[in-house]
C-alpha cells in the first residue's frame, strides 16, 4: 500500500504516515507554545542516539514574545527573517566538538555534526507527531548568532528550527507562497544501493 500526501508525496514503500506528513511549512499560525510543550518536543530530541552516547548537540530556545527569540530572530538572514519571525518559538542547533575521555582528556568528537543531525529529525518528528511544525534553516549570520547565544568555546552552530501550528500561506509574501507546498523526493533506487551507493 503506498501512502501518500496530496500533492506531491507517494510513498514507495508503506511507512507510518509521519514521515511524509511532516513537511517544512513557512507560514505559522499565530498560536503561541508553552515552554512544557517545547520541552515535550525537545524531549524527543533528547533520546536520539550518539555515538558512544555523547548526545553532542546542544539547543538554545526562545519564545515568540521574549528576548532570547528576538535575539535569535535578529541573527536570521532576511530571506528567514521575513516569515521565521511568525513562529512560535525558535531553537538553535549546536553542537559540543570534544567529548570527554574516561581518563579525564577532551578529545575531538568527529561525530558531533552527524549527531546534532539525528537529534534535529527526532525535534521534527516529534513536534509533528504533537500537532507542531517545524522548518529548519541554515540561513543565519553565525557571528552574530554566537554572539547573542554567548557561545562557548568548542561549540558548533548548525541551524534555526521555527516551531509553530501551520499557518495560511496567504500571509507570506508573494515569492514565498507557491513554494508553500510539501516537496517531493527522488526514488529510493536512486539513493540507496545494494552494496554500493547509486551512480
Ligand atoms: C540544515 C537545513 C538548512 C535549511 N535551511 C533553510 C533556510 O535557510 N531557509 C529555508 O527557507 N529553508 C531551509 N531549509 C528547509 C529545506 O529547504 C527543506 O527542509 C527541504 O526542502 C525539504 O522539504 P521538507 O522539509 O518540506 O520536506 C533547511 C533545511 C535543513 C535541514
Amino acid at each position: 500500500m503506498n501512502i501518500a500526501v496530496t500533492p506531491p508525496r507517494i510513498a514507495d514503500h508503506p511507512i507510518n504516515p509521519l514521515f511524509i506528513e511532516r513537511w517544512s511549512p513557512r507560514a505559522f499560525a499565530a498560536d503561541t507554545v508553552s515552554k512544557a510543550d517545547l520541552m515535550e518536543i525537545l524531549e524527543a530530541a533528547r533520546w536520539a542516539p550518539s555515538a558512544i552516547n555523547v548526545q553532542p548537540w546542544r539547543f538554545a530556545w526562545g519564545l515568540r514574545g521574549d528576548a532570547a527569540f528576538t535575539a535569535i530572530e535578529a541573527a536570521l538572514l532576511p530571506g528567514n527573517r521575513v516569515w521565521a519571525g511568525q513562529a512560535a518559538a525558535l531553537v538553535v542547533v549546536g553542537s559540543k566538538l570534544t567529548r570527554s575521555t574516561p581518563e579525564g582528556a577532551e578529545v575531538a568528537n568527529s561525530f558531533h555534526a552527524f549527531d546534532a543531525g539525528t537529534a534535529w529529525g527526532f525535534l521534527a518528528l516529534g513536534a509533528r507527531m504533537k500537532g507542531w511544525a517545524t522548518h529548519a534553516m541554515g540561513g543565519f549570520d553565525h557571528a552574530k548568532m554566537a554572539e547573542a547565544l554567548s557561545l562557548p568555546e568548542g561549540h558548533a552552530l548548525h541551524a534555526v528550527v521555527a516551531l509553530g501550528k501551520e499557518g495560511d500561506a496567504t500571509q507570506l509574501p508573494e515569492a514565498l507562497r507557491a513554494r508553500e507546498v510539501p516537496s517531493p523526493r527522488r526514488p529510493l533506487a536512486q539513493t540507496a544501493g545494494h552494496g554500493r551507493f547509486p551512480a
